[in-house]
């Protein structure tokens, strides 16, 4: 029985702020199982209980995560009328659960996608703010070099002006590197890649943050994920959120 706080959960809602919501469990105007409840602190069943607001039954949506090992060829996006997405790939329980992807991969970029119906965790994510790395493996035309990697440590810029965060490349075998970024501008790995005269052949997304896609799961497989999943993505504290 997942216990949470009324407040909280009717934030999760959307309906109003928490605050707005607060006045309104406080004036008896939200029931959980038919009985008004006028503390918003008080903690309810948030998949069992009956929750209304002015005798309206509301639902509450529970958000959920998964990763996937995205196949190149594939877009990035809930739906399209003419080429597969993502969510072709996944059950259709999930398809019902309203998921999408947390920022792009490229059609032709492989690797590690999240899905979830958390607004605010996408937001998360995606946001430089936050400081997730996103680690990229490349295989590129061209030869890059010590001089290439102190330009991505600098920030690059691209021919267009467009300003990049500090980002490390770390160089493989020949025509092989590893790039993490902190960002997620459009075809930016490889416009990055490209200005330093190295088009990219083949991406694929090895890891965003501490959560390491592997060898776990097959092309186009997916899991949902776990708390210590979450954890790795955001570092110690994303527990309490
Ligand atoms: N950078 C790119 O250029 N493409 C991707 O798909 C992801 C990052």
């Amino acid at each position: 029985m997942p216990l949470m706080r009324l407040d909280k959960l009717l934030g999760d809602l959307g309906i109003a702020s928490r605050s707005e919501l607060r006045q309104m469990i406080k004036r008896g105007r939200v029931t959980v199982d038919g009985r008004a409840v006028t503390a918003p602190e008080t903690k309810v069943d948030s998949e069992g209980s009956s929750i209304a607001l002015d005798g309206e039954e509301l639902r509450y949506k529970s958000f959920r995560y998964y990763m996937m090992d995205k196949p190149a060829g594939v877009l990035s996006a809930t739906e399209d009328g003419r080429q597969k997405t993502v969510l072709d790939l996944v059950s259709p329980e999930m398809r019902r659960m309203g998921l999408f992807p947390v920022g792009r991969l490229d059609k032709d970029t492989s690797g590690l996608l999240l899905l979830t119906n958390d607004g605010d965790f996408a937001h998360r994510v995606i946001s430089p703010k936050s400081g997730i790395e996103k680690r990229y493996y490349a295989r590129v035309e061209g030869k890059l070099d010590e001089t290439d990697r102190e330009a991505f440590r600098q920030g690059l810029i691209l021919g267009d002006g467009t300003k990049c965060l500090p980002a490390e490349l770390e160089l493989l075998g020949e025509g092989e590197c590893l790039v993490t970024v902190m960002e997620g501008k459009y075809h930016q790995v490889k416009r990055m890649l490209a200005s330093r005269g190295a088009p990219v052949k083949q991406l694929r997304r090895l890891s965003i943050g501490g959560l390491v896609l592997g060898n776990e799961l097959p092309a186009g497989g997916w899991r949902e994920l776990e708390a210590a999943d979450i954890a790795k993505l955001f570092g110690q504290d994303a527990l309490e959120n």
